[in-house]
């Protein structure tokens, strides 16, 4: 079988890699791929944009792809699925409508409300006094979210009120695109997230190991929102009885959800849940795809063939499939991000050392990094994550942070408290 990867980042690559370890998968291509999809047996790069629909679905005619896979929210959103299915193609991911439980949040929270999904109190905002009078009703700390996709960046956790009139103005202002046409307020909730990746045909829905990232760029969770800088899985917090609750109470209402509106939803449920001091938990966001870097701990640890599960989904036949088979253990990555992430930063920094962090039995997902000639450089803000299964929390622990010793370029910085919460 030949799988395309639709994708660039670390969670493409550890896609790419979990998908070659099966002697069902012949080849993998990656669309534009990085660095490290470029280096692995049996893996090949295909220089298109993520949203070239065209030129991926003419490459998979031709190259005979029995399975695409969609890594990013940004194709799924602009209807990547419902194009390459409309040329006989097989994907994993949603289509546009399915993606919008990602895309906007506003409708994303009608949808919880309507299914009766536990998740914070909200209104939808469409002008900035009205938007500004309701903070200043409902008082501080207060969430205000730009409506649309804003690579992360369009959720403000305020202090102050006057620090949420701010984003407000911001929104309206357009600061985040047509992002920001929509606001959403909602109650802020404390306590600690946890990542649900959920795989799903649209009729049956089996949840992943759960994960946690670390999504702060300062040690101790502090500074400024990134795209994550270190995950775990599974995660402590969400024990057996929360995983069947979550199942029952968020997953199988949400999957209900979408078939009662029509939507044939054949790829990953995410739940981004907030867990209450009291063990309970209500959900912060849904996406429409795996996380970025949740997967990259999530599947060291499947055993069941990825391949089968997926197939499973686009297939239908989810229902039929055995348990989702987990190794012992725990998987945890660290991110080597570029000095200046998430602000401003530069790129083309030779990086070395992966050999010998893997020597030490890590496996370095590839986040932002290209080859040049040989030379391997940094090209993005989150550049590498280094991973690590082992028999117990500390043991992986240990290993990510021995292999991330050996890693250098310019510039290099990593959090040194990655999984602090499980101690
Ligand atoms: P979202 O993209 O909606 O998940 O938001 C990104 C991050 O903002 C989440 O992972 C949380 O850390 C934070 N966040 C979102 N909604 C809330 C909320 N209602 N209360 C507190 N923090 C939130
Ligand atoms: N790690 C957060 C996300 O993938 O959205």
């Amino acid at each position: 079988m030949k799988v395309l990867v639709v994708g660039n980042g670390g969670r493409e690559h550890a896609l790419a890699w979990k998908l070659l370890q099966s002697k069902q998968i012949e080849q993998v291509v990656c669309a534009p791929g990085n660095g490290g999809t470029a280096g692995i047996k049996g893996c090949q790069n295909l220089p298109l944009a993520v949203d070239d629909f065209e030129g991926i679905s003419q490459f998979a005619q031709n190259e005979g792809i029995s399975l695409v896979v969609v890594g990013p929210e940004v194709p799924l959103a602009k209807g990547i699925t419902d194009y390459l299915n409309s040329k006989g193609l097989k994907v994993f991911g949603p289509t546009r409508a399915g993606a919008q439980i990602e895309a906007s949040k506003a409708w994303a929270k009608a949808l919880m409300q309507e299914a009766g999904i536990p998740t914070a109190q909200a209104a939808v905002f469409t002008e900035a006094a009205a938007a500004k009078s309701y903070v200043k009703a409902q008082g501080a700390p207060i969430v205000v979210k730009a409506d649309g996709l804003a690579a992360g960046k369009g959720v403000i956790v305020a202090e102050t009120v006057e620090q949420a009139q701010a984003a407000i103005d911001a929104m309206f202002g357009g600061e985040f695109g047509s992002a920001g046409k929509f606001v959403v307020i909602e109650e802020c909730l404390i306590g600690e997230e946890v990542s649900v990746l959920a795989l799903t045909d649209g009729l049956t829905i089996r949840p992943l190991q759960p994960a946690q990232d670390h999504k702060r760029i300062g040690e101790g969770d502090t500074g400024e929102n990134t795209g994550g800088m270190g995950a775990y899985a599974p995660a402590p917090i969400a024990t057996k009885e929360v995983m069947a609750r979550i199942q029952k109470e968020v997953l199988e209402k949400a999957i209900a959800a979408l078939k009662a509106k029509g939507i044939d939803y054949r790829g990953v449920l995410y739940a981004g849940l907030m867990m209450t001091p009291q063990g309970d938990f209500k959900v912060l966001e849904f996406n429409c795809r795996f996380g970025d870097p949740e997967t990259q701990v999530v599947l060291p640890l499947l055993e069941t063939p990825l391949e089968e599960l997926i197939l499973a989904c686009v297939e239908q036949r989810l229902a039929e499939m055995p348990p989702i088979a987990w190794k012992q253990g725990a998987a945890v990555t660290v991110v080597a991000a570029s000095g200046g992430y998430p602000g401003a930063y530069e790129k083309g920094k030779v990086i070395t050392g992966i050999e010998q962090a893997e020597a030490l039995g890590t496996t370095v997902f590839h986040a932002g990094t290209n080859l040049n000639q040989e030379q391997l450089l940094t090209d993005g803000g989150r550049v590498l994550n280094v991973t690590a299964a082992g028999e117990t929390f500390d043991q992986a622990l240990a290993q990510a942070y021995a292999g991330i010793q050996c890693i250098h370029f310019e510039g290099m910085y990593y959090r040194r408290d990655i999984g602090h919460r499980v101690r």
